[in-house]
């Protein structure tokens, strides 16, 4: 892997930073002192002034296999020269048939489908639709209702925004989709505090969706969907036995269980989804982000047989589902996907980031006890750190931190005053310890 260099990016520095506004970032902070990266190699981001950061976030959950991997670069390049595109709707191209069959392979059980579209966010309304629509082909039409969770992230469509519980995401869109209940967030800082893994308290909260059964009436609820990790709200890992729960109540009342598996997939809890380590198999997963390396957009929905199958019915010349996307399954995505699943496969980077989860553990909780620090949460390759608010300004600590992260060389997330980490799977372990070494220094120069 290539060492970290200092070498200035010729003309990278863009003499306009008014233009573009710039999403979930405080814009006109970023424009007076922005952070600006001109490339990326292995483990680490280079600026635009030539200064190496180490990635510890995988871009955004997403470089599982690190940046700039030769194989998945030339499969793009191969793929633009050949087939630049090919209509998505009637027409197809051969490789979306490979991809959807590797991921099938890839997938647990009986999820066996995938439909494709290009973010999160469309995967989760793709998954809503899907749930909604199964329903009504089986003459259940009234089980419109959706249950999505408190603190969930699954994305900013209307759909995604409606069953995610993250308040600023949702606020100032007006009323949202109709019939949404949430379950409670798992989240207990007394019960939960420094676990490393699935904590042992909360399980019990999966009883919950009884509780809003009982007041919708089963035969109005359509789907449930939660993040087995929820991720963006600031790292939160099931607590033990509750998505088993969540199955069984699921299927004892004919809802359809999703699992939002955008972050989770490939590799970064150990498993190329979640839902494996778990044992669960939900109705559908959505996926994005790791599915090519981060290097295409590139999403989807796993979808179980019998909900395909549901739809296969009628005419076999009239269209099953009225969904799709002008760049579904588009061949830069799906070239990029398998030569980012060749990659995950010969380097067995799933099972590396399950080798290395205990270190990884030890390393960041080795930061209890620093100032601020108020819990740590450790699962897969990922790290959730939550830092005391500033009484005057939430966010503003872990605002800090980031920012002077990035000037030390390492690049964190930030969600409110909690710091996010997630590696690309291909971490050593010195890098492991240079991350959180590095954080330490932060944390202890916070103000
Ligand atoms: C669980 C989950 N769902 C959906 C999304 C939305 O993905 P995108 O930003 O690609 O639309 C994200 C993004 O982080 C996510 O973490």
């Amino acid at each position: 892997m290539p060492q970290a260099r200092t070498e200035a990016v010729a003309g990278a520095v863009p003499n306009d930073l008014e233009s573009f506004w710039i999403p979930f970032t405080p814009n006109r902070a970023f424009k007076k002192a922005p952070r600006l990266i001109a490339r990326a190699k292995g483990m680490h981001y280079y600026t635009v002034e030539g200064r190496a950061v180490l990635d510890g976030t995988a871009g955004l959950w997403c470089c599982n296999a690190g940046h700039g991997r030769d194989e998945i670069v030339a499969a793009i390049s191969r793929q633009a020269a050949e087939l630049d595109y090919a209509p998505a709707f009637q027409f197809s191209h051969p490789k979306a048939f490979e991809l959807a069959s590797r991921l099938a392979a890839l997938a647990p059980g009986e999820l066996d489908h995938a439909f494709f579209c290009n973010s999160g966010s469309e995967a989760v309304d793709t998954a809503l639709k899907i749930a909604l629509a199964y329903h009504n082909v089986r003459g259940q039409a009234s089980r419109v209702r959706l249950i999505g969770r408190e603190r969930g992230y699954h994305g900013v469509g209307f759909g995604g925004i409606s069953v995610g519980g993250i308040a600023p995401n949702r606020k100032y869109f007006g009323a949202l989709l109709a019939g949404v209940d949430h379950l409670p967030h798992t989240y207990n800082r007394e019960k939960q505090a420094f676990t490393k893994g699935e904590p042992e308290w909360g399980g019990h909260l999966a009883d919950e969706l009884d509780r809003l059964v009982a007041l919708h009436d089963a035969s109005t609820i359509a789907a449930v969907i939660v993040e087995p990790m929820a991720g963006s709200t600031g790292v939160l890992p099931p607590p033990k036995g509750y998505l088993e729960r969540l199955r069984a109540i699921c299927n004892k009342h004919g809802i359809l269980l999703i699992f939002d598996e955008v972050i989770t997939a490939f590799g970064r809890l150990g498993h190329a989804f979640a839902a494996e380590r778990y044992g669960v198999e939900p109705d559908m997963i959505t996926f994005a982000k790791g599915v090519t390396s981060g290097t295409v957009p590139m999403a989807g929905v796993m979808v179980k047989k019998g909900v395909y199958d549901a739809f296969m019915n009628g005419p076999e010349n009239t269209i099953e589902l009225f969904h799709g996307y002008t760049y579904s399954a588009h061949p830069l995505a799906c070239a990029a996907a398998l030569a980012a699943l060749d990659v995950y496969r010969e380097e067995r980077l799933f099972e590396r980031a399950k080798k290395l989860e205990p270190v990884w553990a030890e390393a960041a909780m080795a930061l209890k006890g620093l100032p601020h620090v108020l819990d740590i949460r450790t699962i897969g390759l990922v790290a959730g750190i939550d830092l005391a608010s500033r009484p005057d300004a939430v966010g503003g600590r872990a605002y800090e931190a980031m920012q002077k992260g990035f000037e030390q060389g390492i690049m964190m997330r930030i969600t409110a005053d909690t710091i996010a980490l997630s590696p690309p799977l291909i971490v050593r372990e010195s890098e492991i310890s240079e991350i959180f070494d590095k954080l330490g220094r932060v944390i202890r120069g916070l103000g």
